[in-house]
């Protein structure tokens, strides 16, 4: 192999969330999600946008699927609404919902682009927080994984890939320890309880999905991580180093991969009460086929970091260049946490689940988005990939985040981190000069020469 190039078998995609791309809350049966119910809340998303719409996807699917043909990927992240499934979070099934999967699904293959398809990447069906207070119950554990047996018993026969969660420390943190994200809790305790319970709920979804789909299936997780790194070897920075590390990087990956957690994390305050039964780490253990992992920049301690020991605890790098999410651009960081990974947990395969970056794009007057930066990003993740590569890391394929501009969350339209640029009153889609950047990069199957 030359080089510059990536493995034959690599694949190259794109990712997006359902609930930030959909929109079509309303239709065909699909019931209300937490997002629905917190977008709505005056004073939770910027601007106080919705998902009402979002990149209208629901109705535009197929030419979304036309503008993967178009960019020659050859795989595609997606995640199933969960409300769209079963309304109620349990009960009846919607069929009208998983047609709109098995559509996209033969759609993509069709293409000859492989589905990649995560179970929950946010969207819980509001009744269940209302009935259950969400993943603060235990019984939530079951009623997901009942949700993976329906899921799976219709597109198991096609889809190869699935994942149960998308970044369990950022949906915990952000939607229960800080209230930032839905469904807006804020309690440490309730927090660490309901992490319990997602990561009971991915051993339950697991064991579900192996029974339905077989040895073949490639069955994972996807976590959002980053490397602690320190501006100097100060004895307070360095604790706070190990703590934030089992917080940021160990909390979810430890138990699904080694059946514990981190002893950093147990031995904090805010774990005492941690409820558990017997047996549940050897539920959360999982052997799974892959890990996807989230990069988007380091965590860089500084005595005067703002937040000290939570999830915004970082202090800022002289010099270095932000994207428009004010996180530093840092490829490097890509290198260490699949190496670490790698070394660490020792997992047949990994994929780069989400990597890419927000810039303040303008559609110009001829009808180009000129986004030097994001190719740029794009250009020294890749880079910083393949070196992981050559060094060993059995990385295996590589989605960008976004295909589209999107809901960003409680940043609602304001962050566009697509290589399509999408104007959110027509919904046209524009190709950003990053996606052809991205084209050229999948038709070499290597990182051109600037
Ligand atoms: C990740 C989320 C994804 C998107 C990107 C920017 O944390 O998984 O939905 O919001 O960040």
């Amino acid at each position: 192999m030359a080089p510059n190039q990536f493995p034959d078998d690599f694949i190259w995609g794109a990712a997006t969330a359902s609930y930030q791309i959909e929109g079509a809350v309303r239709e065909d049966g699909r019931g209300e999600s937490i997002w629905d119910r917190f977008s709505h809340t005056p004073g939770k998303v910027t601007n106080g946008d919705t998902g009402d719409v979002a990149a209208d996807h629901y109705h535009r699917m197929s030419e979304d699927v036309a503008l993967m043909r178009a960019l020659e990927l050859n795989g595609y992240r997606f995640s199933v609404a969960w409300s769209r499934i079963l309304p109620q979070g349990d009960g009846p099934v919607n069929e009208a919902g998983l047609d709109f999967y098995d559509r996209l699904v033969d759609e993509l293959l069709a293409a000859e682009i492989t589905p990649f398809l995560t179970l929950y990447h946010w969207d819980l069906p509001q009744a269940l927080q209302d009935r259950f207070g969400g993943w603060l119950s235990r019984q939530m554990v079951d009623m997901f994984a009942r949700y993976a047996d329906v899921v799976s018993r219709r597109l198991g026969d096609r889809v190869r890939y699935w994942a149960t969660f998308n970044e369990p420390r950022i949906f915990i943190w952000l939607g229960y320890i800080e209230g930032t994200h839905a469904p807006g809790l804020a309690d440490w305790t309730g927090g660490a309880q309901a992490a319990h319970h997602v990561m009971l709920a991915h051993g339950a979804a697991f064991r579900t999905l192996r029974q339905n789909l077989g040895a073949d299936a490639q069955l994972g997780i996807v976590y959002a991580l980053s490397p602690i790194e320190t501006v100097s070897d100060d004895p307070e920075i360095l604790a706070r180093q190990r703590l934030l590390d089992a917080r940021t990087n160990c909390w979810f990956l430890d138990p699904v991969l080694r059946g514990e957690y981190p002893p950093e994390l147990l031995d904090a305050p805010q774990w005492a009460n941690l409820q558990t039964e017997p047996g549940d780490l050897a539920l959360i253990r999982t052997p799974v086929d892959f890990v996807g992992i989230n990069y988007y920049s380091r965590t860089l301690l500084a005595p005067d970091s703002a937040g000290k020991g939570d999830l915004h605890d970082s202090a800022p790098n002289p010099g270095a260049e932000y994207t428009a999410m004010g996180w530093e651009v840092y490829p490097q960081g890509l290198y260490t946490t699949l190496r670490r990974v790698h070394e660490r947990y020792a997992v047949p395969a990994l994929y780069v689940t989400e990597n890419g970056a927000a810039f303040d794009d303008v559609l110009e007057p001829d009808g180009r988005v000129r986004d030097p930066r994001r190719s740029a990003y794009l250009r020294a993740h890749f880079k910083a990939a393949q070196r992981a590569i050559a060094d060993g890391v059995p990385l295996k394929g590589y989605f960008v985040w976004s295909l589209l501009d999107n809901f960003e969350w409680a940043h609602g339209y304001e962050k566009r981190f697509g290589i399509t640029y999408v104007d959110y009153p027509t919904g046209a889609r524009t190709l950003k000069d990053s996606a052809r950047f991205y084209q050229s990069v999948i038709r070499a199957n290597a990182v051109p020469e600037e």
